[in-house]
């Protein structure tokens, strides 16, 4: 949950590190640093609390910071509050003069309370409430301790270290080059035109390199300028083979939006198309290339879908799908519940893990233990090479493109129609498609990009709808089946955008307690898209009604009957009500970012969170 960057190269290093962090910004934002080496070997470390703009001006764009070596950071913060103190990069001494080693990491050390004791013992002091200053030291600790270089000082920290790290680190005795260390946190390391870059993730150096290095699990690497040597936990050399980012820049950049989430909420279609046009050929699903063929799909009796936040709403959503096209039952579980409740697993379940970011720990760690109890794994990932994508049993990726925004949409809305697409395989293969039937389903999917745009043709309604609702204090979703799990995606899109409070209710239940807190003019939006459940979700909305709250209904045109109970109406393209999510979240989509626009807040990156929680 935080960003680093390194660079080893001809160039000036501080500007790259600067851009490269404001890439990795989404990923942590509460201070940041850098440590840049001259070519009179000096190090220079600044650090600043607040934004990266801050840094960018107490550095002067980094032209304050001479030389062609350096590290940088941008930081979510674990242990220790937001500060310049807590901000890394860390070092070894108590300043950058007296230190033998810098380092900046990603990840948080579980075990850093005795590590810090231990090195309290060796004389050792400390300036942060940090465990990145806790590794720091200790590598020193063994630098020393043994008489070592930096790989085998590093290996015999990493030894000792429980928890999660992708380290960079620059060691005084080594001029011109930059150590990383990886367990669990991403990284990948960039080598283009004799110079090397390091990112923890890659639209931070996109703009420089596309050959990039994914560093595994509990392995090193040493950096030079143009060149790169990994190194395994014996201090062995380890061969690596290189891979081109397919991303375009441009793909990375707002493309005259005025935030990423406006960029990736129009960018759902293409999103959707894309992704479908990977799955589909000729009009016919076509899973062989991710293994799962028909006699695959056929070995498992039951499913069981594993995520967090957005990525968890999709795997609701997909369970009314799954369930009543295949009638296979699916169970929809937490990660971070799934991985701690001994789970109940049949050998022929296939769990299936979604995660755009593909390094969420809790997902990482669900999927992990599904694996080690023999059970075979699907994952639904969007970022090529991630650690999830790297060790599930099969990989489906959805192809939404580079997701900057913190909030997710774009992805939220590819990974549906991955799993609408794998529901009406495994209904076509149990026979309870067929082939026509399939077709038919998969035709109706292809309608939904144009649909979409439909709707945000007409976005400018939702717009003003949001305006009158930015002081409100409680929203509520309200929904049944499918239109539940919209609720679910809607009420967090909400709350994490403009902070604004919101519960989303199956609608029925909202009558055994929490319709208490409807109050004169709490807002309580009804999803209706299933038309079986329409009348009954009506008639939640109208208890809610009879005790003050203001009613608004997104349902299908056509349903025009719905205005003689709600106060405000949101009008959608029809779909197989399967696939009815894919458009009803468009609009709730925007109502949160125009709702969060006009409360003046940065709606790339709310407060408190960032884009990837690689830490449980
Ligand atoms: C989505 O808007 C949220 N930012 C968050 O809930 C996210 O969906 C969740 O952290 C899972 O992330 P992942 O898809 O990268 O695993």
């Amino acid at each position: 949950m935080c960003g680093i960057v390194g660079f080893v190269g001809k160039k000036a290093a501080a500007p790259i590190l600067l851009d490269g962090l404001s890439k990795l910004e989404y990923r942590g934002y509460d201070s940041a640093g850098l440590a840049v080496r001259d070519d009179n070997n000096n190090i220079e470390v600044v650090k600043a609390k607040g934004r990266l703009k801050v840094l960018f001006e107490k550095t002067n764009g980094g032209e304050s910071l001479p030389g062609c070596v350096g590290i940088g950071h941008t930081r979510w913060a674990t242990h220790g509050e937001p500060s310049e103190t807590n901000a890394h990069p860390h070092v070894s001494g108590n300043s950058v003069d007296d230190s033998d080693v810098i380092g900046v990491h990603n990840g948080i050390i579980e075990n850093y309370q005795e590590l810090r004791e231990k090195l309290i013992r060796h004389k050792y002091t400390f300036y942060s409430q940090t465990d990145t200053e806790i590794a720091v030291k200790l590598v020193d600790y063994y630098l020393k301790k043994y008489n070592v270089g930096p790989i085998d000082a590093i290996a015999k920290a990493m030894v000792r270290i429980r928890g999660s790290y992708a380290l960079a680190l620059m060691f005084k005795d080594y001029p011109g080059e930059i150590f990383v260390a990886r367990k669990e946190s991403p990284m990948i390391i960039g080598v283009e035109g004799g110079e090397t870059y390091i990112a923890s993730d890659v639209p931070a150096i996109l703009k420089y390199c596309r050959s990039v290095y994914y560093i595994d699990n509990l392995e090193m690497a040493r950096i030079k300028a143009g060149n790169v040597e990994f190194y395994n936990l014996d201090g062995d050399i380890v061969e690596k083979e290189v891979t081109e980012i397919e991303w375009d820049v441009e793909a990375a950049e707002k493309n005259g939006y005025e935030h990423f989430t406006m960029k990736e909420i129009h960018e759902q279609p293409k999103a959707v198309r894309d992704t479908l046009n990977s799955l589909v050929k000729d009009g016919r699903i076509d899973l062989s290339g991710i293994g799962l063929t028909k006699d695959v799909v056929n070995s498992f009796s039951q499913i069981q879908i594993v995520a967090c936040g957005s990525a968890w709403h999709v795997g609701m959503a997909a369970q009314y799908v799954f369930e009543d096209l295949a009638r296979i039952p699916v169970r929809v579980e937490l990660a971070s519940e799934f991985r701690y409740r001994r789970p109940i697993l049949n050998p022929d379940t296939l769990v299936i893990v979604i995660s755009q970011s593909g390094e969420t720990a809790d997902t990482l760690a669900a999927l992990r233990e599904a694996k080690s109890r023999g059970i075979k794994t699907l994952a639904i990932v969007n970022v090529v090479g991630s650690s999830i994508a790297r060790e599930a049993d099969f990989v489906l990726y959805t192809l939404a493109g580079p997701e900057i925004a913190v909030a997710t949409t774009k992805a939220y809305s590819a990974q549906l129609i991955a799993t609408y697409v794998l529901a009406i395989e495994f209904a076509r293969v149990a026979g309870r498609l067929t082939e026509d039937g399939a077709k038919e389903l998969i035709d109706d999917i292809y309608t939904i990009p144009d649909k979409i745009e439909k709707i945000l043709d007409d976005k400018d309604r939702i717009q003003w709808f949001a305006s009158k609702y930015s002081n409100a204090k409680d929203v509520f979703f309200v929904g049944r089946g499918i239109d539940y799990a919209i609720s679910l995606e809607a009420s967090l899109k909400l709350k994490e955008l403009s902070y604004i409070h919101s519960e989303a209710y199956a609608a029925g239940e909202l009558k055994h307690g929490s319709i208490s807190l409807v109050e004169d003019g709490t807002l309580v939006i009804g999803l209706l898209t299933q038309d079986e459940l329409f009348e009954k979700t009506v008639s939640n909305m109208v208890e809610c009604k009879a005790r003050g709250a203001y009613l608004m209904g997104l349902t299908s045109y056509g349903h025009y009957e719905v205005e003689d109970n709600v106060d405000f109406t949101v009008y959608i393209p029809k779909v197989n009500p399967h696939f009815q999510a894919s458009l009803a979240v468009v609009p709730l989509q925007l109502f949160a970012y125009y709702i969060t626009v006009a409360k003046g807040y940065d709606v790339d990156k709310p407060r408190n969170l960032a884009k990837s929680v690689t830490v449980e």
